[in-house]
């Protein structure tokens, strides 16, 4: 990293884009803001600050500066030229529609140094359609945070087609060092590796409920009770490893055979909009009504838990 340049711009300062900065400046980082809502970027320092606050007290705040040391190091700008000065990495959080996220990268390759880093949070779209309008596209990539960034590390680092290995390797070392855990896909794909294996969960779980082998409760517990507590720390690959008494290899040989055999099973892609669908919603309702003040209550408990979730991991 070159240490006489310590200037990240975060674009677009809605969820993400504070997130973004919040774990920036954790790694002493001066981050410029800009939204082009004006008046937009100077509201989400604020927040930032109050939160800021608020994790210091608990407590909860990362990196090496206090509050106040990390509160000094924003500044905002809904001028796009300005924000972009300085700068060696721009960290695009804007809405999520292909041809925003194109324009502000053309209008970004234009203001920025021509070694300046431009990486996008998209969680959906993959590069070669994020960065179709800018030129030179060795210096593109997508850096995909999972919310919140500041409590969940992992980053999905997916290259363009053209991107330089230097690119990936210099992202993969500033994600590396403000904290977060980055992988790097080899090449693009739709939904890259999280949602890719979400989709998959999301499908049978969804299938084992409609298919009336299980409720929705249940399937949830199969999860939070059981698969997903070894998940925050080891993944599949590794529960496998652990799982036999000489390793994968072993593994495969007793359970392999079985493993097809449900794979085999598995039904066609769900409908997720049609009558049997609103069975399943209404039975989630039941549970857990829609309504703000019950969806705000477990979101409040979801936050809690993974906060103290990182910090266990921290702590191991
Ligand atoms: N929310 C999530 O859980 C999540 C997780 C991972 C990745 N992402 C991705 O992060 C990105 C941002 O998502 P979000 O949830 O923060 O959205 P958001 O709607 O909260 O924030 C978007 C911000 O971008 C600003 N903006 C819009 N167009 C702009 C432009 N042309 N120039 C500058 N600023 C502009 C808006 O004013 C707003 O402040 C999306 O691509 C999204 O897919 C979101
Ligand atoms: C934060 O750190 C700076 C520099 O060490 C120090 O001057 C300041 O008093 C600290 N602030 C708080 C609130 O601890
Ligand atoms: C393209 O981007 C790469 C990687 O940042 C940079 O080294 C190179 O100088 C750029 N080329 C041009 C023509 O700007």
């Amino acid at each position: 990293m070159n240490s006489s340049n310590k200037t990240i711009t975060v674009i677009g300062s809605g969820l993400i884009g504070r997130s973004w900065a919040m774990v920036f400046a954790s790694g002493g980082y001066n981050v410029k803001i800009y939204d082009n809502q004006p008046g937009q970027a100077a509201k989400a320092i604020k927040e930032i600050r109050k939160q800021l606050e608020e994790l210091e007290a608990a407590h909860m705040l990362r990196g090496e500066l206090n509050a106040t040391q990390q509160i000094a190091l924003f500044s905002n700008y809904d001028d796009l030229a300005q924000a972009l000065e300085g700068a060696f990495f721009v960290q695009e959080c804007v809405f999520e529609q292909l041809e925003v996220k194109q324009n502000v990268f053309q209008d970004i390759e234009r203001l920025a140094g021509k070694d300046v880093i431009l990486s996008s949070s998209t969680s959906c779209l993959v590069p070669s359609n994020v960065f179709s309008k800018v030129q030179n596209k060795s210096r593109c990539i997508v850096s995909h945070p999972v919310n919140p960034p500041y409590y969940v590390k992992l980053v999905e680092l997916v290259p363009h087609p053209e991107t330089a290995s230097t690119v990936m390797d210099t992202t993969h070392a500033l994600m590396t060092e403000v904290g977060q855990a980055p992988v790097r896909l080899k090449k693009e794909i739709d939904g890259f590796a999280l949602n890719r294996v979400q989709a998959a969960i999301i499908a049978e779980s969804w299938r084992l409920v409609q298919d009336g082998i299980i409720s929705v409760k249940d399937i949830d517990l199969v999860m939070s009770e059981g698969l997903g507590m070894r998940y925050a720390f080891i993944g599949p690959m590794e529960t496998m490893h652990l799982n036999a008494p000489e390793g994968l290899e072993d593994y495969m040989k007793r359970y392999g055979e079985g493993i097809q055999r449900v794979l085999t099973s598995f039904g066609p892609v769900p409908e997720f909009s049609n009558e049997g669908a609103k069975t399943i919603v209404n039975e989630m309702c039941e549970l857990i009504p829609s309504d703000q003040e019950h969806l705000s209550a477990r979101k409040e408990r979801r936050d809690q838990l993974l906060m103290k979730l990182a910090k266990l991991k921290k702590d191991h």
